[in-house]
């Protein structure tokens, strides 16, 4: 029998951090967020009818009108817009666009309500599974994808094979929360998700921080485009992010942890349930790990479609039920976490590096990186490059070798124009600059960063004005507002990159440009708003040509290849 507001209410109660899941259980149920469900649900949770309607319409993906969450959602992220996404998306009934869905080494992605399907055109699309990363070249060790393409990885029985949860075990039998730190700390593993922060301080200030029950939190909301490793983890490797996270439980004192998952990912979720529910019936995970009385206790929640959710205070707040603004810092998650208690956030890849880090050793993780870099980093490679796709490389690496040698350079008769760092968020590298290699250092001192990996490739042939023009769209719709100088900067930017509006002559373009640019520098709340500008920058630093042209109105000569 269908159950009724009443009883889904009732049951969601019952658990920690309840309005996502519960929104989402009504728009399975009926196909849409009622009025009448929405009102029940107010009522159920005390929260103010306007402040969830509010936070509901945030969200992408709560569709508000009968059938509308079966319709179609085409990804028209940068790639994707490369590949036709406007024609795809214009030939599809009631279709409407999402931003970057996580999925640019596949033709482009549409979600229709709980499944993907992915195609170039309305009658080639198909479901299919997440391509494998392809294998290192020979002598390449690596951390998170050594065992990844092993065939039934994904199972418990799968990951024991090759000493799964062996890492755990030890840890919870024979060492102390402070001996895991210590070996996280020395290993220099430093946050995947983008700002690079040193897991094991992390991991110390949450521990040493007063107050409980502590929390963590796994971010796997991967929302910034060009970026699509974490899904590739956790839908071939669930097992090592769940051991990642019971580790980083048992270091912290944390009892509880939630996986927050992008809506975009239904597949993955599906894989994360089922190795959750293998876990806990082996007595791995839950209230008494590995019959050592600890508990441990893996909650699984989903987004709903919002970029801002992958800042992490953000998605501190969607997991709490309130508007997923970003907070205000200090007081950091450390302390203040999830529902005001000490919690550490961390990344898929970060949690996912810690069982081989614990089980081979600190010295064995530092020695992957190349010269006095530590460890390996996940790339998402995608755009125009012959072998698109995820490739562990040990920090270090020339950004040349990986487009080059490991991904086999740039589709025959075609020069690279650009490509993009930390997905969108470094903006792009050009000219020489082109010549860094793959770690912060080297890539922050041509003024953009390496983040969380995201790699766009464009050939000689394409238009980076409109390239720029869409991603400051991008950034602009997912803008959260709260802070007007992103809000408004954001849409000043975009009308600018888009010819809209903004002065004809190009001095004053540029000294308007370069004002906007900074103002959101110095002033925005969050890393959105700050990182927005570097499109802008480096727009200007390696295409004044084209930017010249586009102000004055006049095609520009050549790198005209326009974006569809
Ligand atoms: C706008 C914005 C979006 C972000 N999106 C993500 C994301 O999708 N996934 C992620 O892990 N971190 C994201 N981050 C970084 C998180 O705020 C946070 O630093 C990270 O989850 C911490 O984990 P780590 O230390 O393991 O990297 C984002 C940051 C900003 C400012
Ligand atoms: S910088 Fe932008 S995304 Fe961040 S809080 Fe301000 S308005 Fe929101």
């Amino acid at each position: 029998m269908t159950p009724t507001n009443e009883e889904l209410i009732a049951d969601a109660r019952t658990h920690p951090a309840p309005l996502l899941p519960l929104l989402h259980r009504l728009h399975e149920r009926d196909g849409y967020l009622s009025e009448e469900a929405l009102r029940a649900v107010s009522k159920g949770l005390k929260i103010p009818i306007a402040d969830l309607f509010g936070t509901v319409t945030f969200y992408h993906h709560f569709a508000r009108t009968e059938g509308g969450r079966s319709a179609p959602r085409v990804c028209t992220g940068p790639i994707c817009h490369l590949n036709g996404a406007g024609e795809l998306l214009a030939s599809l009934e009631g279709a409407t666009a999402m931003p970057c869905s996580g999925r640019c080494d596949e033709p482009i992605p549409v979600l229709l309500g709980g499944q993907t399907v992915v195609g170039l055109a309305a009658d080639t699309l198909v479901a299919r599974d997440t391509p494998l990363p392809a294998s290192p070249p020979k002598g390449i060790e690596e951390c998170v994808f050594a065992h990844i393409r092993e065939p039934g990885r994904k199972s418990l029985g799968g990951y024991r094979r090759t000493g799964g949860y062996d890492a755990l075990e030890k840890a919870v039998t024979s060492m102390t929360p402070e001996d895991v730190i210590g070996i996280v700390e020395a290993s220099g593993l430093t946050g995947r998700g983008g700002a690079g922060f040193p897991t094991g301080r992390k991991w110390r200030a949450v521990l040493e921080a007063e107050g409980g029950p502590k929390t963590v939190v796994c971010n796997a909301d991967e929302g910034e485009p060009g970026c699509f490793k974490d899904r590739t983890l956790m839908d071939y490797d669930p097992h090592a992010l769940l051991e990642g996270m019971a580790l980083a439980c048992f270091a912290t004192g944390a009892p509880r942890a939630f996986l927050y998952l992008r809506y975009e990912y239904p597949e993955t979720e599906a894989v994360l349930a089922e190795a959750i529910h293998e876990a806990e019936a082996a007595g791995i995970l839950g209230d008494d790990v590995l019959g050592t009385g600890h508990p441990i206790r893996i909650h699984l929640r989903r987004g709903a479609g919002a970029y801002i959710c992958g800042e992490e205070t953000s998605l501190l707040n969607s997991l709490e039920g309130k508007h997923p603004f970003p907070r205000n810092r200090p007081p950091y998650p450390v302390t203040h976490g999830f529902e005001d208690t000490p919690t550490a956030v961390n990344n898929v890849e970060t949690l996912s590096s810690i069982p081989p880090i614990v089980s081979q050793g600190p010295e064995w993780y530092r020695g992957l990186g190349l010269g006095e870099h530590a460890g390996t980093k996940v790339i998402s490679l995608s755009g125009d490059i012959v072998r698109s796709g995820n490739y562990e490389v040990p920090i270090g690496l020339p950004l040349a070798t990986l487009l080059y040698e490991w991904a086999g350079g740039l589709p025959a008769g075609r020069t690279i124009q650009a490509v993009t760092m930390a997905g969108l968020s470094g903006g792009f590298l050009a000219g020489d600059d082109l010549d860094v290699t793959l770690d912060e250092p080297s890539i922050r001192s041509k003024r953009s960063f390496l983040g969380a990996g995201g790699i766009m490739v464009f050939d000689d042939t394409r238009d980076m004005v409109e390239v720029a023009h869409l991603a400051m769209e991008f950034f602009a719709d997912e803008s959260c507002g709260k802070c007007f100088p992103c809000r408004i900067g954001t849409q000043r930017l975009t009308e600018r990159l888009a010819g809209t509006a903004g002065p004809s002559e190009i001095s004053e373009w540029l000294d308007e440009v370069a004002d906007l640019n900074e103002t959101m520098k110095q002033t925005s709340a969050c890393g959105l708003g700050q990182a927005a500008p570097l499109i802008t920058e480096s727009l200007v630093r390696y295409f004044p040509e084209a930017v010249q042209a586009h102000v004055s109105g006049s095609a520009a000569v050549e790198n005209s290849r326009p974006v569809p």
